[in-house]
């Protein structure tokens, strides 16, 4: 049978010889082994740990070569903003991206910037994630939060600490399948993770592994993993079909779903065809919650690190919320704190952790390093954020005053790039924000968070990060007294 475009495996690898006439001057790990590359010390389960060991070790441009492919590596913040110049570079499908392509085909995340699918998606998208679209998703991510903190009282009352990671994923996976395609996943009346997330986690990371397996033995080391990708593939596949044959026309209010079915183009009136939404539904599906998940994780842990930060994130939101049950969608924007809280730990572990670039013609970046047209680079975000230049000598430290308004005005262009750059930026990014500022904002507002003392922070990847095995013990705070808060004078909670 024919492969479509869609279900090409991904395109050959442009090692970086190719594009970079003076590679020589970009350092490498010091002891190369011959065939494999820098592979001392390294695991395929760690790359992007790895490559910050060898940020700090190599600064701000560097070059790691795996199985005969090299990758140019860059994290300083002037590179990382010289990249950020759209009349220059555009976004490259690469490595993990690229390897989705099984998956996700021309779907936005992965389609290449010349398929005609991604104007016709990102257009008839993108109102999905307008302010008014906003405000109609707000109800229900309340109303998931409550689900989450059903679950919460129930696990804190049997004396249980909770799964974070587990449950943030089933947080935001329900929050998306209900605000952009109406299904209801049923993750929290699961005692397991829902079939759909594992195989998700299951294309993830083989998409990751790929990586790190010399082409040529990829068949053959990862018959097995591979056998199994094609089985979480069809998964995910029969899942999505089942999602949109539920749908009756116009049956989800103008969800996500429902303009993909039924928007044509505002100016060419074209619509997206049956195969490319089932591409849209994984990606969304996916990108629309494992990353959330992953922040929400990581801003808990920090917060629970460090109890003067949640004491004054709580006290705001008590102060700008009061007693309301269900606070309004404006009133999630003024938890300044909370998103100051949220962007830290996003800047410490930005949970898509790199982006890649290319040069759209003959350039040279940093006006030292020449690249041919085509060429391309992997911004590492997570160490962009940790650049000491930029950050200071405590870029390692958690710290949410990095994000008030007078700090980040004094701060250079593109040195936070958690949301990726140009064109090809998230499209969810305030779709994320307002979910996880106003889940931050709920579960402060009820729980004290206790931290497990043994606990160290490990980070797993899957091409996503995500605090692994994170427990958290949970106190409930007393409900602020309504006349207090209503009376407009200072909240007073019950048993001050
Ligand atoms: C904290 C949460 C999130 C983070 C850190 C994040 C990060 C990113 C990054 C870095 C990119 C650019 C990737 C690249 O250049 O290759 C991206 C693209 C994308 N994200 Fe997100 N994302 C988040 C949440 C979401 C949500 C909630 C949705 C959907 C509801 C979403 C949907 C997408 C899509 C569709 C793209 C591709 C856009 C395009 O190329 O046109 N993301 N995201």
């Amino acid at each position: 049978m024919a492969r479509t475009t869609e279900d090409a495996p991904p395109r050959g690898f442009r090692s970086a010889e190719l594009g970079w006439p003076e590679l020589h001057r970009i350092p490498h790990p010091p002891r190369r082994v011959p065939l494999a590359g820098d592979v001392l010390g390294v695991s395929p389960r760690s790359p992007v740990q790895d490559s910050m060991r060898f940020g700090h070790l190599l600064g701000p441009i560097f070059r790691r070569k795996i199985f005969g492919k090299e990758i140019v590596f860059v994290w300083g913040a002037d590179l990382a903003a010289d990249l950020a110049d759209e009349a220059r570079f555009a976004k490259h499908v690469g490595l993990g991206v690229a390897n989705l392509r099984p998956v996700a085909g021309d779907g936005l995340f992965t389609a290449y910037n010349h398929e005609p699918n991604w104007q016709l998606a990102h257009d008839v998208l993108a109102p999905g994630f307008s302010r008014d679209a906003m405000e109609g998703y707000h109800p229900m991510m309340l109303a998931v939060t409550e689900r989450l903190t059903d679950h919460w009282d129930r696990e804190q009352t049997a004396g249980r600490a909770v799964d974070v990671p587990g449950d943030m994923t089933k947080l935001t996976l329900e929050t998306i399948a209900r605000t952009g395609f109406g299904h209801d996943f049923g993750s929290f009346e699961r005692s397991r993770p829902h079939p759909f997330v594992n195989a998700m986690v299951g294309t993830l990371t083989y998409a990751q592994r790929l990586n790190s397996i010399p082409g040529p033995l990829a068949p053959l080391l990862l018959r097995g993993a591979a056998r199994r990708n094609e089985a979480d593939i069809a998964h995910l596949n029969r899942t999505v079909d089942a999602v949109v044959a539920a749908r009756r026309p116009g049956g989800g209010d103008g969800d996500l779903l429902d303009r993909m079915l039924d928007t044509a183009h505002p100016e060419t009136g074209e619509r997206l065809a049956p195969e490319n939404i089932r591409r849209q539904v994984i990606t969304f599906l996916v990108a629309g919650h494992e990353t959330t998940s992953g922040a929400l994780s990581f801003a808990l842990h920090y917060l629970a690190l460090h109890p003067q930060v949640a004491a004054r994130a709580r006290a705001e939101v008590d102060r700008v919320w009061g007693a309301t049950d269900r606070p309004g969608y404006d009133q999630v924007a003024k938890l300044r704190y909370v998103r100051r809280v949220l962007d830290e730990a996003l800047r410490l572990w930005p949970t898509a952790p790199a982006f890649a670039r290319e040069a759209r013609r003959d350039t040279v970046l940093g006006d030292v390093h020449p690249m041919r047209q085509g060429a391309w680079t992997l911004v590492l975000t997570a160490m962009l954020h940790r650049d000491p230049d930029v950050w200071g000598p405590d870029a390692e430290q958690f710290d949410p005053d990095r994000f008030d308004a007078k700090a980040v005005r004094a701060r250079p262009a593109h040195t936070f790039k958690p949301f990726g750059t140009g064109a090809r930026a998230c499209i969810g990014r305030q779709f994320a924000l307002h979910e996880a500022t106003l889940v931050l904002g709920l579960l402060l507002r009820r729980y004290e968070l206790l931290p497990d003392p043994g606990y160290r922070l490990r980070v797993a990847e899957r091409l996503t990060l995500m605090p692994q095995g994170l427990r958290l013990r949970l106190e409930r705070r007393a409900p602020v007294r309504r006349e207090a808060s209503a009376a407009g004078g200072p909240v007073a909670r019950a048993g001050d």
